[in-house]
């Protein structure tokens, strides 16, 4: 581990008012902490905890950042290392599997040469199975940061998905 004063002169001041917009938005409130991480998580665009916000963060919040790292361990959402800046979510339950959603993700790992869990190597898209997203009524359906792209039910419009991805 890198020493505390290392840590903070990594903190950009992008950074620095990212953190604070983010803490100030859930009023400084650190039983918010959960919160405060998913929203930092969502804003950063490798969508992961960078470590010198975390140390920043819990200096703002008056907590030990141990608590911060507890917390990103403890919850699958949360990440401490970078991540694709598109992970393209396919939902793996029953009903959309029904619709397909296999297919839909084979076609995904063909067209990036990717597997499931794997990041393509400019860092721009990984594959991700999850649970229902509640885009079944226009299965087959990938969620991409928070965004849904449905009736994946071809090629062609796969492809115009991923397109649509700048
Ligand atoms: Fe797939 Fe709901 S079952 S989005």
């Amino acid at each position: 581990m890198k020493p505390f004063a290392q840590k903070m002169n990594e903190l950009t001041p992008e950074m620095v008012e990212l953190v604070d917009r983010v803490i100030d938005a859930h009023d400084g409130d650190a039983t918010q902490l959960v919160g405060i991480l998913l929203d930092l998580e969502a804003a950063v665009e490798r969508h992961y905890i960078p470590e010198p916000a975390a140390y920043y963060l819990a200096e703002r919040l008056e907590i030990h950042p141990t608590q911060v790292y507890d917390v990103i361990t403890f919850y699958s959402a949360l990440h401490d290392k970078p991540r694709a800046k598109y992970t393209l979510q396919v939902c793996d339950s029953a009903p959309c599997r029904v619709k397909d959603s296999d297919a839909l993700c084979e076609t995904l790992k063909r067209l990036l040469n990717l597997e499931i869990g794997e990041v393509t190597y400019d860092g721009r898209f990984s594959i991700e199975k999850v649970p229902c997203f509640g885009a079944c009524d226009v299965s087959p359906a990938v969620r991409v940061n928070g965004v849904v792209y449905g009736h994946l039910d071809s090629e062609e419009r796969i492809i115009d998905m991923l397109q649509q991805l700048d």
